[in-house]
């Protein structure tokens, strides 16, 4: 997609199929509004069929037309919006533009966004406006004989109505890149997610990992079995052995300062398939398993939108990959296997599979310089017994840590909900025979896989980002479509730009 920016309506006529007028409710009773539009809008507000109020949007076939055919009213209520509607309702905006089969839209970005009376700045404005049009844009890849012929808005203009100065517009810019940056990346994070588990292998996910990491020119490590065999990534191996698709660790770094220091690592789960092994899945629901590298998905997307923006931050991205299937080698419970840590884990559960590997990439992550760690991944069923599919579950051992991803979360609108770690739910994971066992009952199952994988942090700062529940949704939501999510991109990227422009703030305490 490609955004255009100009100022002062009325010198050009704009171009394109749709245009989008954002219009208050006070706007819609025909205050303020061009004389030609007033009475259209007051006749709708009259009707009762588009009364300005927030989020609401309708679109207006016009029969006179002055540059397009039709127009899409979008409410901005008091005229008060914050992030989160303005995303909000790009992102509607943009799905009205997609069911007219738009290819160019004109957004008209009214006076009061923006300036120094308006209460977002350029920047914020321009970013909730690109991320939601990008956002709002996805559409899930189809697989059928009849390709469909429309591919979908392929050019943006937003027009400001006033004259704005050179540092405001340069202000613009920069937030509509970033916005667009971190649109595109949550939806390269639901494609990847969308790809059923025939067609993405955890060899397939260490080859879209390079293709992204040659496109900046990160520099990127895949270990095959034989290798980590060598390592000894006993965790990986053994819930990748039934598979004869074998496992993968992905490795790719991006190294933003001089030094290579204050390394942030972000690791994903990678299971692209999971049936849960020996320890059988029921069949009802099991055919949306292939998202559960929706974990994976998202630290990838997020190494590709590091590559375009290029900020001062060092980061490394790991994926443990692998497939969990039942068969003749498949690992199995009873079975005591050796993390590369060199703790032993007592296998109660086949189906409890990610944290085992998850631990051997935190082990991983120390070697690679880590300073602290984010893991995200979907883990546990019991966090969307809690939290539904409206919030991400976190697990951590640093407050001040969790904090930061906090309010990275607030600027996303990705919400975050803290899990209790009591000293009681880490008991349930001790073993009679092994270190840890990998499975310790019903309660507090959320809490207790997010611990297993803080065992592997070994003191360093960690987040744990439980995403079961919100990384793949049965019906369309807020900024997101039904299926894949891509939800942790953009959080994990506001929180690695505010690192990037705050060293300081974020660098390991002494
Ligand atoms: N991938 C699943 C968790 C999951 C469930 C993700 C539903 C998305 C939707 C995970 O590997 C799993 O099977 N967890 C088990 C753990 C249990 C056996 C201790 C669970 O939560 O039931
Ligand atoms: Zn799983
Ligand atoms: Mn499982």
């Amino acid at each position: 997609m490609i955004f255009e920016w100009s100022s002062e309506a009325g010198t050009a006529p704009p171009q394109g199929d749709v245009r989008c007028l954002i219009i208050s409710e006070a706007q819609a009773q025909g205050e303020g509004l061009a004389a030609d539009w007033a009475a259209r809008v007051r006749l709708l507000s009259a009707a009762g069929l588009f009364s300005g109020k927030q989020g609401q949007v309708y679109v207006l076939p016009v029969m006179d037309p002055p540059e397009q055919p039709v127009v899409i009213l979008a409410g901005c209520g008091k005229g008060q919006m914050g992030m989160p509607e303005l995303r909000q309702l790009m992102a509607q905006t943009a799905r009205a533009a997609y069911r007219l089969k738009a290819a160019t839209l004109v957004v008209q970005i009214p006076a009061a966004l923006g300036g120094p009376a308006g209460a977002l700045m350029a920047e914020q404005a321009g970013q909730a406006i690109a991320e939601g049009l990008v956002l709002g844009s996805y559409r899930r890849r189809q697989y059928k004989l009849e390709q469909a012929f429309y591919a979908g808005l392929d050019t943006v203009q937003l027009r400001m109505e006033r004259k704005s100065e050179a540092a405001e517009e340069e202000a613009w810019r920069q937030g509509i890149k970033r916005g667009q940056a971190l649109g595109e990346a949550a939806n390269l994070a639901r494609d990847l997610t969308n790809r059923p588990g025939n067609l993405l292998t955890p060899s397939g996910l260490a080859v879209a990992a390079i293709e992204i990491a040659e496109r900046h020119g990160l520099p990127a490590e895949v270990l095959d079995e034989r290798e980590l065999e060598l390592k000894g990534m006993g965790g990986l191996l053994a819930v990748g052995h039934g598979s004869v698709n074998p496992p993968r660790m992905i490795v790719i770094r991006y190294q933003g300062t001089s030094q290579w220091e204050n390394a942030v690592a972000i690791v994903g789960k990678g299971i692209t398939f999971d049936t849960g092994g020996i320890s059988l899945k029921r069949a009802a629901g099991m055919e949306s398993m292939f998202s559960d590298m929706a974990g994976a998905a998202a630290v990838l997307a997020v190494m590709d939108a590091l590559g375009h923006l290029r900020p001062k931050v060092n980061v490394v991205m790991l994926i443990p990959a692998a497939e969990n299937m039942p068969a003749a080698n498949a690992f199995k419970p009873g079975d005591i296997i050796t993390s590369l840590s060199g703790r032993t884990i007592e296998i109660i559960n086949t189906d409890a599979e990610g944290r085992i590997i998850l631990g051997d990439a935190l082990t991983y992550a120390r070697q690679w310089g880590a300073q602290r760690i984010i893991d995200v991944a979907t883990l546990t069923g019991a966090v969307a017994s809690i939290l539904g599919d409206v919030a991400t579950g976190a697990v951590t051992n640093d407050q001040a840590f969790l904090e930061e991803i906090l309010v990275a979360s607030r600027l996303s609108g990705e919400q975050i909900w803290p899990l209790p770690v009591y000293p009681e739910f880490r008991e349930l994971l001790t073993s009679e025979v092994a270190d840890l066992r990998n499975a310790a009952g019903r309660y507090g199952a959320a809490s207790t896989a997010g611990l297993f994988i803080g065992e592997f942090a070994e003191g360093l700062p960690w987040v744990h980002l439980d995403i079961a529940g919100t990384a793949f949704l049965s019906a369309e939501r807020g900024v997101n479509p039904k299926g894949a999510t891509g939800v942790m991109v953009r959080t994990l990227l506001e929180y690695l730009l505010r690192a990037a422009a705050e060293p300081d703030n974020f660098s390991a305490e002494t």
